[in-house]
């Protein structure tokens, strides 16, 4: 849009937190919106400065997702393929750390104190996101401690709807990238968690082709393919020290909270059918034309 044509840098220097309009999520985490998009006002500044400073290179990967849509297990992946040649499976760095700790994130980690960071130090179904995240936020608490926080389900799910949750609206990141792997699908690899749950091996696979990493026949001969999806697994990570103790993101979350069930489906546990058909709506119409299917 016109409006991100707008240099960062500009941005940086007028942009007052105070200017944007103001929320709170339903965990009592204090939001700004924008760009159409609900921001932790944590990471606000951290996201100003990245957009400002970074400046990719050709080799650079850069895993982007929602948060709850299976970003521990696209690291793992990911740091497994690009490495493989450094390290034997039963090396991994991923047997003794958690994956947030191999891969950074550039809003809480690399540019969360520094505004112009030494990139050279760094190695580098919308309900089940939502009942994904509910779990996460109640379980580390990091929202305001107040009487009216967290909000209750049905008003948490209504804000949901609303966008008015972390980097809400969730639809408007799965037709931005849609539409950005529509017009550049050489750069951009559009996956769903539901994908790589259904078939991990063909999606790695296609994952390292796109890095540029494909595998050759001999390594398949070896089971690497295997031997990679097999380490990444659910079971595999969440059952590793490494994943079981310590904390992330700046001390903010414990890495046990990444792993609670990794299935698909979840949400039928927590939310009711009326619930589903009012997000089936939103999203057909916000996905009408685009081809995105759900
Ligand atoms: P649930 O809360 O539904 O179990 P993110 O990594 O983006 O924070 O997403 C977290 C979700 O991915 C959680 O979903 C978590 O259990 C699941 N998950 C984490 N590691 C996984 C893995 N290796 N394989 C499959 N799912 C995984």
């Amino acid at each position: 849009s016109a409006e991100d044509d707008n240099s960062p840098n500009d941005e940086f220097q007028e942009l007052q937190l105070q200017t944007l309009e103001q929320g709170m999520s339903w965990d009592g985490q204090p939001l700004v919106k924008y760009k159409g998009f609900w921001l932790l006002a944590m990471i606000f500044l951290p996201m100003l400065s990245a957009r400002k400073n970074f400046k990719a290179k050709d080799t650079d990967v850069i895993i982007s997702t929602m948060s709850k849509s299976g970003t521990t297990w696209m690291k793992a992946l990911t740091f497994s393929i690009a490495n493989r040649n450094r390290f034997t499976i039963d090396q991994s760095p991923l047997l003794t750390c958690n994956p947030h700790t191999l891969v950074p994130f550039l809003e809480y980690n690399v540019y969360w104190e520094q505004e112009n960071p030494d990139l050279e130090k760094h190695s580098l179904n919308p309900l089940d996101q939502f009942v994904s995240q509910r779990h996460f936020l109640l379980e580390n608490k990091i929202g305001k401690e107040a009487d009216q926080y967290p909000l209750g389900v049905d008003e948490a799910f209504d804000m949901f709807c609303r966008g008015v949750h972390s980097w809400g609206p969730f639809w408007d990141h799965m037709l931005g990238y849609w539409n950005a792997r529509s017009e550049n699908p050489g750069k951009v690899l559009f996956l769903k968690y539901e994908d790589l749950k259904e078939d991990v091996t063909s999606q790695v696979k296609k994952i390292a082709e796109f890095m540029g990493f494909p595998f050759s026949l001999e390594e398949e001969k070896q089971g690497l393919v295997d031997q990679i999806s097999g380490l990444c697994s659910f079971e595999s990570l969440s059952s590793l020290a490494a994943n079981k103790t310590g904390n992330n993101l700046n001390g903010l979350v414990k890495n046990s909270s990444f792993f609670r069930k990794g299935k698909v489906g979840d949400w039928t546990n927590y939310l009711t059918p009326a619930m589903a058909e009012r997000v089936r709506k939103l999203m057909e119409s916000k996905f009408e034309g685009s081809g995105l299917m759900f």
